[in-house]
């Protein structure tokens, strides 16, 4: 093995853990939405928002590949929440798992959100996107932000976790696209008739590609700080297979590839190539 290769896999040995953690509990709350709590001390002690973990989904080798799931919140004594739909074979694998079953997870994986202080701060989720940022806004209202909390669905039976949301205490603004709860509409077009009499000093998102653009040229219009978390499909998750990789620009327009699992998956929103 070369001194390279040596070096990035003490790397890898000290900062990821590889852990079968205990299922507590997984519920379902939603047609195929399941909420998902796993005891993952050593994980859940060194995790930041924005981060994943990445789940071997089965007890075979087929599906072969690990799936990633952001981290939804750090739960009591060392425990981690995931919020995750049932989309193919590896989730409807995780769907089956019950409470004292075991799983083998790889993480925490990925550069997570810039975390601030005192500072009023939007976050922006569309749909599943709330995933990451609920555990940012823990975090961001511990660290003394004012926190406006923009979450749209298709309609509010979609809108996971409102409780939770509340309860932690952000100013919680809710879009649908049926008009079910909150504004009709888009939640990128609320948070632009709050960008008009607000001003917010840093603001990260989460949600479908389209509504990520919006977002960014929204962000970039009032000149505010803002990260987006991208989701590309993975096989290695570790910076190894380029599987991931998503396409950037610097600040000059130079085009350059970043894999999403290490560079990301959370990127300045005025890097990313949003067209094409
Ligand atoms: C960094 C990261 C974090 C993620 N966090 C979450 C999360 O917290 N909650 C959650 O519900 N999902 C999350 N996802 C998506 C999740 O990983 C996929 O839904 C899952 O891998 C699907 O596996 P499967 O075996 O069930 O489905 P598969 O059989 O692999 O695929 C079923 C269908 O889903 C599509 N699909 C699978 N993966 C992706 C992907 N990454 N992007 C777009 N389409 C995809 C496939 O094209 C196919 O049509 C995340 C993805 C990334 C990259
Ligand atoms: S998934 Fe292999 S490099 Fe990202």
């Amino acid at each position: 093995m070369s001194n390279k290769i040596k070096i990035f896999v003490q790397r890898v040995k000290v900062l990821i853990q590889n852990l079968e953690a205990e299922v507590l509990a997984s519920c379902r709350v939603g047609a195929d939405v399941y909420l998902l709590r796993l005891q993952a001390p050593t994980i859940a002690e060194i995790a930041r928002p924005g981060q994943f973990v990445h789940v071997r989904c089965s007890e075979t080798l087929d599906p072969l590949l690990r799936r990633p799931l952001s981290i939804h919140d750090i739960g009591d004594g060392g425990g981690l929440v995931f919020l995750y739909q049932v989309r193919g074979r590896g989730t409807a694998w995780l769907a089956r798992q019950q409470a004292g079953s075991r799983i083998d997870i790889l993480g925490p994986l990925g550069r997570g959100f810039t975390l601030t202080t005192n500072k009023r701060i939007a976050l922006v989720a569309g749909g599943l996107g709330i995933v990451p940022l609920l555990f940012i806004a823990r975090q961001a209202l511990e660290n003394g932000n004012q926190v406006d909390f923009f979450y749209g669905a298709r309609d509010r039976e979609r809108l996971y976790q409102r409780e939770t949301l509340q309860a932690m205490g952000v100013n919680l603004l809710l879009a649908t696209d049926d008009g079910s709860a909150g504004f009709r509409g888009p939640v990128t077009k609320l948070w632009e008739q709050y960008l008009k009499e607000r001003r917010y000093e840093r603001a990260y998102a989460c949600g479908p590609r389209e509504e990520l653009a919006e977002f960014a040229h929204l962000a970039a219009r009032y000149d505010i700080p803002a990260e987006v978390s991208l989701e590309e499909r993975m096989a290695c998750g570790l910076g190894a297979c380029r599987g991931c990789v998503t396409t950037l620009r610097d600040t000059t327009g130079n085009r350059y590839y970043e894999n999403v699992c290490t560079g990301g998956p959370v990127f300045d929103a005025a890097a990313v190539e949003w067209e094409g």
